[in-house]
């Protein structure tokens, strides 16, 4: 698969076909509206030139060809005057399948999970996400050992052959791959508990955690972007983020609300309908992120047909991971300038009226004022409904901790006594854990050095 997305001089002339399977057909989706998907699926991979898609009718797929004797020259005639030089197939396709049509078709081929395989090895940044990437398509290739062994040896059994040197190559490449699955794994476990370190180490920020989700191409990267000013790579492409980024932003102080609150805003990979299951594993890793968030914000493109579908897709997928209804979220409805001015004018009203709704264009900048403010506000009930008061003494030489504190916004006075600095704080609970979380860490860190308890920093306790 590699050489197909090697950055070539010219790029590769790309045909996509979204198999229809008429009334046996599971999706939800309509043809048309799925072939949309899978072609700005297939532009998401780099070097392809987009010459022409179809939906085909497949009422009984063939267990050899997959299209029947005419569909398969029809479109074959097609391909040849297009120069089609790769042929995606929106769905699934067996080994043999795949061997005969590109022999017939003189192209090359992929199926779903190659593409999505493809175009998630292409946009893995961080060491989880490509030991999961390599795994899911470990995993692939072996499925397609051995379904061709399958085929192979039901060829054999008819000749009355055992064993022979086919199947033992097809054994040691499935041997070869069970071991480099087996490496991964390993590597990944050393990963995850790293990635554990990290979200600890988050834990003792001071800040609250915004996250990003929704569907691919709801334009979560551009809104985050808007948000934080940041390059993230928002591109007409899916997938634009495969691993979770986070970046840490003063909410901006718009007229009418926004108090410059500080939070961390984490963008998320885009949801699709249908992944293969090989790639849920990979999928659901870079998404774990959502679980810790004090506030998630649902980004759907209002402008799409099947938005409520999608919308169903997420919440179903947000369900599946775990993710408490009761955490507080937004549905940003995006995209509202790609809609005629009465229907956008609606949605506004709607929003107005709407609890947890905010209708925005991340593009033109509408409703963005709205939404900051609504952040900010649902932020202010999840986290300051139980700010409670307190005072703390502070070691003079412990400056980490008094800039911790002033950092979080919790410091309503401060004055000098003898035993120490006394702090008049007013914060959440969550903010006197991430507090502890945070000089308890600083101390760790003394006591791993082995300098001795006498050294530690840290030396604050409750006034009486
Ligand atoms: P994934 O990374 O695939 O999950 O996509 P995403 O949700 O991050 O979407 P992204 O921000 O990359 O935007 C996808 C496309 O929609 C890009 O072409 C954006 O320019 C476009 N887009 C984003 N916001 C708006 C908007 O408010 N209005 C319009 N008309 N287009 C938008």
């Amino acid at each position: 698969m590699a050489e197909l997305t090697e950055t070539a001089a010219r790029p590769t002339r790309a045909y996509v076909i979204h198999p229809d399977l008429g009334r046996a057909r599971t999706q939800r989706r309509e043809p048309e509206h799925a072939l949309t998907e899978a072609v700005a699926l297939a532009l998401a991979l780099p070097g392809i030139e987009m010459v022409g898609s179809e939906v085909a009718n497949l009422r009984e797929p063939n267990p050899g060809k997959l299209f029947g004797k005419g569909k398969l020259a029809e479109i074959g005639e097609r391909l040849k005057a297009l120069e089609v030089e790769l042929v995606l197939i929106d769905g699934p396709v067996t080994p043999v399948q795949q061997r005969n049509l590109e022999k017939d078709w003189g192209v090359k081929l992929l199926d779903r999970t190659g593409l999505i395989l493809e175009i998630f090895a292409d946009r893995a940044r961080t060491r989880e996400g490509v030991l999961q990437v390599e795994l899911a398509a470990l995993s692939y290739q072996r499925t397609r050992l051995v379904r061709a062994w399958t085929h192979l040896e039901r060829q054999r059994g008819g000749l009355g052959f055992v064993g022979g040197p086919g199947e033992t190559q097809i054994e040691a490449d499935r041997r070869a791959i069970d071991e480099q699955m087996t490496r991964l794994r390993r590597q990944l476990e050393r990963v995850v508990k790293t990635r554990s370190l990290h979200r600890a180490a988050r834990a003792k920020v001071p800040y609250p955690i915004v996250a990003l989700v929704g569907y691919t191409n709801a334009g979560k990267s551009t809104l985050f972007n808007r948000l934080t000013g940041a390059e993230v790579f928002a591109k007409d492409m899916l997938f634009a983020t495969l691993d979770p980024t986070m970046r840490a932003i003063r909410l901006p102080d718009v007229a009418g609300g926004g108090s410059g609150r500080k939070i961390i805003l984490s963008d998320t990979v885009g949801f699709i309908s249908d992944l293969p299951t090989e790639l849920v594993a990979a999928f659901r890793a870079t998404l774990e992120e959502v679980l810790e968030a004090d506030l998630i914000l649902h980004v759907r493109d209002i402008s799409h047909p099947e938005t409520e579908e999608q919308a169903a897709d997420v919440a179903e997928i947000l369900d599946n991971l775990g993710v408490d209804e009761d955490v507080a979220a937004i549905e940003v409805w995006n995209k509202i300038d790609a809609l005629g001015p009465e229907t956008r004018a609606a949605l506004r009203r709607t929003d107005a009226r709407t609890e947890g709704v905010q209708a925005v264009s991340a593009l033109s900048g509408e409703g963005l004022d709205d939404l900051i403010a609504a952040i900010d506000h649902a932020l202010g009930t999840v986290l300051d409904d139980e700010r409670l008061p307190e005072t703390l003494v502070l070691d003079f030489a412990d400056g980490r901790a008094r800039a911790w504190l002033h950092e979080a916004g919790v410091v309503e006075r401060e004055e000098a006594a003898e035993d120490g600095l006394h702090l008049d704080l007013r914060w959440t609970a969550r903010q006197k854990g991430a507090f502890a979380a945070f000089t308890g860490a600083e101390r760790d860190e003394y006591e791993d050095e082995d300098q001795g308890a006498d050294r530690r920093p840290g030396g604050w306790h409750p006034a009486d």
